[in-house]
């Protein structure tokens, strides 16, 4: 996609991205974004904001990139988030295998398949290496962690990562999160950051990198009480591609609604649902092409270590469906497993409505008479006694008990455990929040945006190339320019800088070649309006009447009008918002 493709071409002409470290012959799968890139990067992420933190109401967090060894061990990435990689024996180069499956044949998420069976279709297929073309049957395919390590401190004795999604910076400090949010649920939390992964193939320059933002939000919910009010996005339209109907060749996507497809079961979880809706909405706003824009179901063997369900948000791009976010039910597997890997508790203290009565088994702490048929470690049977009782007190109700204490199994008779039920009252109990998780990758959509704005077209005999990016996220807003550098016109727009940008709109100053090519140079980067001081705006016009006022040119129509600068700065910023 480098080479000869125009969205690329202008990214790096224009400085919106480029390969980074270029003066060392550049790392694959790293980018700076430009001046214009990092504008668009920011505008992008601040609607993410605006959408997803403050008009839902959650907190945002910002944690450190790299974490410590344990994190990733609870969460199950040091084992399980892997690619397979598949070695050329001629020229070394390595490769995602399953990529090399999809790009040579007709099966697709190759992802999904044990990797015994991508073996077998290398072979049958007789793919060959992308890089040198050599056979790669019989070539063993490894699975290969996705994380870089590093160490934290001098020596080796404390390994690091870098984190491979923003995600876990969140669940480990779910403990302090959910006393912030007064262990009420549901609650949500998000984050905008770089996650970091040694992808085997970086491609598709910036849809396929090793370092990456990501804007995640983790929504914690009681699984048996929280439900979204979804009215809000229900009447949202969109292409749905269930896992049902992947399977053969003639799969049906359906045109519907977020009502709709909740109703109906196709899309399960009514909190899936409601963040689909809301990232549609989101995903039009920022530039994304709804006519090439869908969301799919992950197939079972798809799903992440950690997902119960999850369906992807897809774009087309060169002919690909390219995923842009994926939308995750997590369950309680997250917080689980930090609970299990580390001293802390990771519940919620849920408050009944009212307090309950309920009958709760005790043992007597003294043991000791049970005697040395039980093993003579009266202590252990007690524990073991103690930890039954409370989890199931009928299980007691006259019936003898077994028990194991090291291994041992012993049967004792209740009335010789010393049991007794008495009733207790209870306000709460202590439950494991479910993890229901949008995951949005910033990069993809920047470059879906662009990809999806960029239109050529002719003005006056003359081609030109213009981005028809939403002014809302547009790197730059208005150009200014004085009609030529001389009498007063260049002082008078500068002034007219400065009262837009007091106004808060962002703005360049361009006085440099023939108006026209001004034009077309904010055309290029996308910038909706652009106002040019002449010599009416002077009073040393034609027309008297045009003292005080500019020319407003918009981007896509090219048509201008004449405003007064009084009113410049309201005028534009109306037009921005719509
Ligand atoms: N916390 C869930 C998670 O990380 P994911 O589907 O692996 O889920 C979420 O990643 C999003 O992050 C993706 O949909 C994509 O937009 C982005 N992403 C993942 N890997 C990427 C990569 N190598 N380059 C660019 N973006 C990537």
């Amino acid at each position: 996609m480098s080479g000869g493709n125009p969205v690329v071409e202008l990214a790096k002409r224009r400085g919106f991205f480029l390969q980074s470290a270029g003066a060392y012959g550049g790392v694959s799968g790293f980018y700076t974004f430009g001046p214009q890139g990092a504008a668009l990067k920011q505008n992008i992420e601040d609607t993410w904001r605006e959408r997803f933190t403050i008009q839902e109401g959650n907190m945002e967090v910002d944690a450190p990139t790299v974490m410590p060894e344990p994190v990733f061990e609870a969460s199950g990435h040091l084992d399980g988030f892997d690619d397979m990689l598949v070695e050329c024996p001629e020229c070394g180069e390595s490769h995602r295998a399953d990529h090399i499956v999809e790009d040579n044949t007709d099966i697709e998420e190759a992802e999904s398949l044990p990797i015994e069976e991508v073996e077998e279709i290398v072979a049958e297929y007789e793919l060959v290496c992308p890089t040198c073309g050599a056979g790669l049957a019989g070539q063993a395919i490894q699975d290969f962690n996705l994380m870089f390590e590093t160490n934290i401190g001098p020596g080796s004795s404390s390994p690091g990562y870098l984190r491979p999604e923003t995600a876990q910076g969140i669940f480990v400090e779910f403990p302090q999160l959910a006393e912030y949010a007064r262990n009420q649920l549901p609650f949500g939390v998000t984050q905008i950051g770089r996650a970091y992964r040694n992808e085997i193939s970086p491609r598709k320059s910036l849809l396929r990198v090793r370092e990456f933002t990501q804007a995640e939000l983790e929504l914690f919910v009681d699984p048996e009480e929280d439900e979204p009010d979804i009215s809000a996005v229900a009447d949202v339209e969109a292409p749905f591609y269930p896992a049902s109907e992947q399977e053969g060749d003639d799969g049906e996507i359906t045109e519907a609604t977020v009502g709709e497809v909740l109703e109906e079961g196709v899309v399960g979880d009514p909190w899936i649902a409601y963040y689909l809706g809301i990232a549609k909405q989101w995903y039009e706003s920022i530039g994304v092409d709804m006519d090439r824009f869908r969301f799919r179901q992950h197939l079972p063997g798809e799903l992440a270590h950690y997902a119960a369900d999850c369906w992807d948000a897809e774009a087309e791009v060169d002919g690909d469906w390219i995923e842009l976010a994926g939308f995750a039910y997590r369950g309680d597997y997250d917080l689980s497993k930090h609970a299990e890997h580390s001293d802390e508790e990771f519940t919620v203290f849920k408050q009944y409505d009212e307090p309950i009565t309920v009958e709760r088994a005790t043992v007597d702490p003294d043991m000791s008479y049970l005697g040395p048929e039980f093993g003579g470690d009266a202590a252990a049977v007690a524990d073991a006694l103690e930890v039954l009782a409370e989890r199931n007190p009928d299980a007691f109700d006259g019936e003898d008990v077994t028990v194991e204490v090291d291994g041992a199994s012993y049967t004792v008779p209740v009335e010789r455990a010393g049991f007794a039920v008495e009733e207790v009252t209870e306000s709460g109990e202590h439950i494991t929040p479910h993890v229901v998780e949008p995951s949005l990758g910033i990069d993809r959509a920047l470059y879906t945006a662009l990809d999806h704005c960029y239109r050529e077209d002719e003005i006056d005999g003359e081609e030109r190339t213009f981005l028809q990016l939403p002014p809302e996220v547009a790197p730059t807003t208005v150009g200014v320019f004085p009609l030529m550098d001389r009498d007063g016109l260049a002082e008078n727009a500068q002034e007219v800088v400065d009262d837009l940008r007091a106004a808060g709109l962002s703005v360049t100053y361009d006085d440099s070649g023939a108006i026209g090519r001004r034009y077309r140079r904010q055309d290029e980067v996308g910038t909706p309006f652009c106002v040019t001081v002449d010599y009416d705006t002077l009073g040393d016009g034609d027309d008297p009447d045009l003292e005080g006022t500019v020319t407003v040119r918009e981007r896509d129509t090219t048509a201008q009008r004449r405003v007064p600068i009084d009113a410049l700065a309201e005028t534009l910023t109306e037009l921005r918002d719509g």
